[in-house]
């Protein structure tokens, strides 16, 4: 190969180098979007039957999760109520419920998958939860 062919080729690979963003951006921006893939599954089996299609709940019978003010500034809340269950008197964007859920059975990075996907989704925006950081609320 003539040098100037070389040095052509090597221009070429740096121009690639440089296009992409950096692996870092790549691997944070998969790594939610992969985990609230897998929540929505979890979602759908586990939740969707009483907080229905898009999380906006039963009037007066079943809490919303979209937007839910309950846990917006305490996610602790969220994985207490999962986890533990919950009975009686909660008030929830205004409204008030006299219900009962039974713990539900998921593993922390389940727990964590299925929160990035309902605050992450219809309107919501929130940074990803770990595995780490449920087990820390536990
Ligand atoms: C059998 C029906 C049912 C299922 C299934 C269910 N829930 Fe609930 N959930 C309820 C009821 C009823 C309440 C309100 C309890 C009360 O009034 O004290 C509630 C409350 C909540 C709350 C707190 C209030 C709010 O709206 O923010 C969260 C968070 C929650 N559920 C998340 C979930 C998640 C996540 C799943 C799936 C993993 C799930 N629930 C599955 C019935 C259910």
């Amino acid at each position: 190969m003539d040098i100037r062919l070389k040095k052509n080729v090597l221009g070429l690979l740096v121009a690639i180098l440089i296009s992409c963003p950096p692996v870092s951006q790549v691997m944070a921006q998969s790594s939610l979007e992969s985990s609230m893939t897998r929540g929505k599954l979890i979602y759908r089996n586990e939740c969707m039957i009483c907080h229905a299609g898009n999380g906006e709940g039963l009037v007066r019978a079943f809490p919303p999760l979209a937007n839910s003010d309950y846990f917006e500034d305490d996610i602790s809340k969220a994985v207490e109520a999962i986890s533990n269950g919950l009975e009686g008197e909660i008030v929830v964007n205004n409204e008030t419920y006299y219900g009962l859920m039974d713990p539900i059975k998921l593993s922390n990075q389940e727990l964590a998958d299925v929160l990035n996907y309902i605050r992450n989704s219809w309107g919501g925006k929130a940074t990803e939860l770990t595995a780490n950081d449920i087990e820390k609320m536990r």
